[in-house]
């Protein structure tokens, strides 16, 4: 997967972390879900979290046991500086979410903010949810934002698959339970807006 990772590392070489299509100063949705289904010690996981400020506003309400994974090592590295002495208490892992060797049975919180929606192959979806069955515990949760069906169809010069909010927990299964969805407009640092559909799920 060398080309994805290079393709995204380009990415993040081009452009200002403030300045990418997806940028939050806040990832205000996503922590009012984390904080509504995980108590401080849970073990939580930002998939795909590149240079994403939520691990600042996880860290800042108390959450201490994060991971941030990403393909693009030089958006991790961001996160780090930007955290400092912080960023010792999250762990970074550089992979490849299709791939990566994740712990069994580890995570309470599983939260994905436009990654999955750049699966276009049917394979790499099999192998994402996967990952989630293996990593995530029974009775976990599992937080998946994409772009909904007015969203873009491109993301970053890369193909996406929009999906309303059953078609994206249909993709999960029957081992998830769909506890809620919202659809949200994002509003990007240059004037656009773009739909976006959470999916909030219980690993059954
Ligand atoms: C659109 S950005 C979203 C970043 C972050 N979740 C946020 O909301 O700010 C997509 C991120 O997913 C990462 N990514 C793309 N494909 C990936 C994969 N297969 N495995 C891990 N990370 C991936 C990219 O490097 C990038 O940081």
């Amino acid at each position: 997967m060398v080309d994805r990772r290079n393709h995204w590392e380009t990415v993040y070489s081009n452009k200002a972390v403030d300045q990418v299509s997806w940028f939050q100063p806040h990832a205000s949705s996503s922590l009012r879900l984390i904080e509504a289904c995980a108590d401080k010690d849970a073990h939580i996981i930002d998939v795909g979290g590149g240079a994403s400020m939520l691990v600042d506003d996880l860290l800042d309400a108390g959450y201490r046991n994060l991971s941030v994974l990403d393909l693009a090592e030089s958006a991790l590295a961001t996160s780090r500086a930007r955290l400092g002495a912080r960023a010792q208490s999250v762990r970074w892992i550089a992979a490849d979410i299709t791939r990566a060797e994740l712990p069994a049975a580890r995570y309470d919180v599983w939260h994905d903010r436009a990654v999955f929606h750049f699966l276009t192959d049917p394979a790499d979806r099999a192998r994402y949810v996967e990952q989630v069955l293996k990593s995530v515990k029974s009775g976990g949760h599992v937080i998946v934002a994409a772009f909904g069906p007015g969203g873009p169809l491109q993301c970053s010069g890369l193909d996406v698959v929009r999906y309303a909010p059953d078609a994206l927990h249909a993709e999960f299964g029957e081992s998830f339970q769909l506890l809620r969805h919202e659809t949200e407009t994002h509003h990007t640092p240059s004037g656009q807006d773009q739909e976006f559909v959470y999916c909030y799920c219980v690993r059954v």
